[in-house]
C-alpha cells in the first residue's frame, strides 16, 4: 500500500531556530519514514510581504541555507523530496482555482495575516497577502497531502485547506484528502527576551547554525525571573525563559528537576542554571553543526538535492492539475474547441 504523505515547508528568509526545530522540524525528521514527505521552500510565499529585487535576490542563498538546515537536523535525502515552490509552474494555476472557492470574509478572519502584515510594516493588506492560505492550499493539495506538520501559526491555515479540498470535492469530483496539522511539543517557544515568539526578526533567536560560542553569549544574556536580583531570593520557574528550554532541550531531566528545586528555594544562582543550559543546547546542536558542516563541504550537492527533487515535485504537481482540470471539466471544453477548430480548418482547406 502507498504510504501516506506530508507536505510542509518554509519561506526562505533565512535560518532557521530553535522554535523552528520544536514546533514542526522535530515531528518531520521523526515522520519521514512513516510518510512520504514533501518539503516546500515557499519563495512565492515570501513574495506577499518581500517583493523587492533584493528579495529575489536572495532566495538562491537563503533557500540553500534552508536546505542545509533540514539536512542538518536529519532529513534525508534519499527518502524525502525538498523543492523550489516557484520552479514549479502548476501551482499558479491550483492557487487560481482554489481561490474560485473562498470568500474574502472568510480569509479577513485568519489572524496569522494580520500579524504578518503587521510585523512586515505594511498598513493595508496587499491582495496576494490576503490570498496566502490559499497559495498554501495549493501546496499541500498538490501532492495529495494528509498531514502537515506545522507551528501554532500555522494552524488556522490548515483548518482552510480543508474547507479548500471540501469544498472542491462536492463541487466536482473527491479528488483531495483532508488534511490534517500536526502541532509540535512546544507550539511556540519563546524569544531569549522573554517577551516575544522566537523570531529572527526580533533578535531574539538561537539559530540552529549558531557557534557554541555564540550560543553561550545569548544564553547568558536571557531574560529569566525579574525579581530574583540575588541567589538566595527564591525564583520563578513557571514562564521562566531558561526553564522552558531546560524543559525542551535537557535530556537529563534529574539535572533539570534538581535545578527547578533549588531555584524556587533561592538555592541556586543564575549563572548555574544557565551554564547547564548552555551545555544541553550545545550538546543538542553538536551532532546539527556537524552534519551541516558535513554538507557545506561539498559543493553543489545541495543545489542538485534542490533541484532533483523540483523535478520529482512537476511529476507530482503534473498528475493534480491534471485530475483536477478533468475534474473541473475544464480540459474538456478547450478539447471540444480544438476539435472543432480543426476541422473547420480542414474543410476550409478542402473547399479552397
Ligand atoms: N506558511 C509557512 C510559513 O509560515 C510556509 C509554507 C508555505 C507552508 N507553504 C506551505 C507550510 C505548505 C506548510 C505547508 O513559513
Amino acid at each position: 500500500m502507498d504510504k501516506k504523505r506530508i507536505l510542509t515547508g518554509d519561506r526562505p528568509t533565512g535560518k532557521l531556530h530553535l522554535g523552528h526545530y520544536v514546533g514542526s522540524l522535530k515531528n518531520r525528521v521523526e515522520l519521514q519514514d512513516k510518510y512520504d514527505c514533501f518539503f516546500i521552500i515557499a519563495d512565492l510565499h515570501m513574495l506577499t510581504t518581500k517583493p523587492t529585487k533584493e528579495d529575489i535576490e536572495s532566495i538562491a542563498v537563503n533557500s540553500r541555507e534552508l536546505v542545509l538546515d533540514y539536512l542538518a537536523c536529519g532529513i534525508d535525502p534519499s527518502k524525502s523530496v525538498i523543492y523550489l515552490q516557484s520552479a514549479v509552474h502548476e501551482v499558479y494555476e491550483m492557487n487560481l482555482f482554489f481561490e474560485m472557492l473562498v470568500t474574502v470574509p472568510r480569509l479577513q478572519r485568519i489572524p496569522s495575516i494580520k500579524d504578518m502584515a503587521k510585523s512586515a510594516n505594511l498598513s493595508e493588506l496587499p491582495f496576494g497577502l490576503l490570498g496566502y492560505p490559499i497559495l498554501q492550499t495549493a501546496d499541500i493539495l498538490m501532492p495529495r497531502a494528509n498531514l502537515v506538520p506545522v507551528g501554532k501559526d500555522n494552524e488556522s491555515h490548515i483548518e482552510l485547506t480543508r474547507e479548500i479540498a471540501k469544498r472542491f470535492n462536492t463541487l466536482y469530483e473527491e479528488i483531495f484528502p483532508l488534511p490534517d496539522s500536526l502541532i509540535g511539543d512546544v507550539p511556540s517557544l519563546i524569544g531569549t527576551d522573554g517577551s516575544a515568539k522566537m523570531s529572527k526578526s526580533l533578535g531574539n533567536a538561537i539559530m540552529l547554525s549558531d557557534t557554541a560560542k555564540e550560543v553561550e553569549k545569548k544564553v547568558a544574556g536571557m531574560y529569566t525571573d525579574p525579581a530574583r536580583v540575588r541567589a538566595d531570593i527564591p525564583g520563578k520557574v513557571e514562564g521562566n525563559p531558561v526553564f522552558i528550554y531546560h524543559d525542551a532541550f535537557n535530556p537529563n531531566l534529574e539535572e533539570v528537576a534538581d535545578l527547578k528545586a533549588r531555584y524556587t528555594q533561592g538555592k541556586v544562582g543564575d549563572v548555574e542554571v544557565k551554564q547547564k543550559l548552555a551545555k544541553a543546547l550545545n550538546s543538542f546542536l553538536d551532532p546539527i553543526r556537524d552534519k551541516r558542516s558535513g554538507y557545506e563541504a561539498q559543493k553543489g550537492l545541495v543545489e542538485e538535492i534542490l533541484f532533483d527533487g523540483t523535478m520529482r515535485m512537476r511529476e507530482e504537481a503534473a498528475i493534480t492539475l491534471n485530475l483536477m482540470k478533468k475534474a473541473m471539466g475544464l480540459a474538456g471544453a478547450w478539447k471540444k474547441i480544438a476539435r472543432k477548430a480543426e476541422e473547420y480548418k480542414k474543410s476550409k482547406a478542402k473547399n479552397s
